[in-house]
């Protein structure tokens, strides 16, 4: 099917990259024709694993093509891709003038009828509002426009597989002809109909995706519900941690005995930092207006986006607590992008504590596998090291900000003799406390005991030591 993307971010190109990949013929868009500019030479503007290489033979083998002129993309298309940017406003709200912007280009230039498939994460009853500027700004009388949603769930450092072996996939229509067409769209990926570029052989035995048609009001609400439920999850994760200090208990035995209740499931209960990013924060903010606006109060998840507020600022206690003056000390930075296998700082907890760290007179020294460049931009009084030892030189703290499982192979007894103080601050529960210790480490995370317990917070009939297996 000849398909155009509109919006080349995270989403977009990978979207458009995978379509190319699994059979259509895939043009994408997008209003920086520098951004264009690089694709078309091969540049792919982000690190996504997986993602350069198959852009690159689906670009030679002519599948994939990009071009700055969005009227050549609507007009090519049977089907159109609307992946731009929905960023918060300043109240919270997602800013739809993107959408907008392409709902208003697509009526004035298609010269016959179309697909419309919204991607990009939108408030539920947006489709309703793109129904109404596409039919009040078509220039071409005759020409038809259908919408539907078609949510997507990408994970950035596992988009690419994400994509091509999604649990579901939603389709939000409300004719047959939509839905027919986004059948055939997906049909290679529903039937495992591809030679998949990431797992090769691996992948006729993984399970398919399960197709979800509804409306568009519930594929739009699915989304929204989807990453709200793991924001409150991860904060619910957090507040267990919290509890767990006090209490002497640890966050790792708790959550993996929880997860291994298939009703709670394992995943998403990593206590630390909190969720950054810029989906799971924006999207959290976004929902919480579209309840408060339908009258309905959201206070569950007000107070997730709450807590993970507060990891921040716990966590630099903690720094204070150890330190005691922050001012003139060392302090190394291992991690700067919001999560592991990604070059994405949009709202990383690590730019927050760096910048408070600088406000109170620390030096920062940093290190992160693909997100130093990004950083530097923004935080150039920073200095940068090409590798994860040289940070710990002479240092009074070492913080852990990224989940990196790099960072677990250090040599962690050759930083210990390089670090002036050998303290660690693990905002992600990355090591073992226990192994820290026993090499001398002053070492602080979150939810775990670093200390015996208080005899008289055992309950009685209780044996404090543990038997469950949870790693690090
Ligand atoms: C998220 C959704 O998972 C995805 O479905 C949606 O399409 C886009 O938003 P992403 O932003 O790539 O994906 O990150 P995700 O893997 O969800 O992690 C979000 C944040 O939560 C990260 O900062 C991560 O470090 C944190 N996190 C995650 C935890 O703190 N604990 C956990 O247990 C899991």
């Amino acid at each position: 099917m000849r398909i155009s993307v509109i919006g080349c971010g995270y989403v977009g190109l990978v979207t458009g990259t995978g379509l190319a990949e699994v059979g259509h013929q895939v043009i994408c868009t997008d209003n920086d024709p520098e951004r264009i500019a690089a694709l078309k030479a091969g540049v792919v503007p982000i690190y996504e694993p997986y993602l350069d290489a198959m852009l690159a033979a689906n670009h030679r083998a002519q599948r994939l093509s990009f071009t700055s002129d969005a009227t050549q993309a609507v007009r090519e298309a049977e089907a159109i891709f609307i992946c731009v940017g929905t960023p918060p406003l300043e109240n919270g709200e997602a800013d739809l003038s993107a959408i907008d912007n392409v709902a208003r280009l697509i009526a004035a230039e298609a010269c016959d009828s179309k697909l419309i498939v919204e991607k990009s994460t939108v408030p539920a009853q947006t489709g309703q509002q793109l129904k109404r500027v596409l039919e009040v700004y078509r220039r071409n009388v005759g020409v038809e426009f259908r919408v539907a949603s078609n949510p997507e769930f990408l994970r950035e450092g596992t988009a690419v597989e994400d994509f091509l072996h999604p649990d579901r996939i939603v389709i939000g229509v409300e004719d047959e002809a939509s839905e027919k067409q986004l059948r055939e769209i997906y049909r290679p990926i529903l039937e495992r109909r591809f030679q998949c570029p990431v797992h090769l052989s691996g992948c006729p035995a993984m399970r398919p995706p399960t197709l979800v048609v509804t409306t568009i009001n519930s594929a739009e609400l699915i989304k929204h519900a989807s990453n709200s439920f793991l924001a409150m999850k991860i904060s619910y994760a957090n507040i267990i941690a919290d509890v767990c200090e006090k209490v002497g208990a640890d966050i790792k035995e708790v959550t993996y005995a929880m997860g291994l209740d298939p009703r709670i499931g394992p995943r998403f209960l990593e206590a630390g930092l909190g969720f950054g990013g810029f989906c799971l924060p924006k999207d959290v903010q976004a929902f919480i207006r579209l309840a408060d606006r339908s009258g309905v109060d959201f206070g569950m998840l007000k107070e997730a986006e709450h807590v993970n507020k507060r990891r921040i600022e716990l966590f630099f206690e903690k720094i204070r607590q150890a330190l005691w003056v922050v001012k003139d000390k060392q302090v190394g930075v291992l991690g700067l992008a919001f999560k592991a296998n990604t070059d994405d700082i949009r709202f990383a907890p690590s730019l927050e504590i760096i910048r408070r760290l600088l406000a109170e007179g620390a030096h920062v020294r940093a290190y992160d596998q693909e997100a130093m460049d990004k950083t530097s931009e923004i935080l150039p009084q920073v200095r940068y090291s090409r590798e994860p030892y040289e940070v710990a030189q002479d240092a009074d703290a070492l913080l852990i900000l990224t989940e990196w499982p790099e960072f677990r192979q250090l040599d962690w007894a050759r930083i210990y003799s390089m670090m002036g103080r050998p303290l660690v601050l693990d905002g992600r529960n990355l090591l073992n406390p226990a192994a820290m210790m026993d090499l001398g480490f002053e070492y602080y995370s979150f939810g775990r005991p670093t200390e015996a317990l208080t005899p008289n917070l055992v309950p009685s009939g209780v044996s404090s030591a543990s038997t469950a297996s949870a790693s690090a």
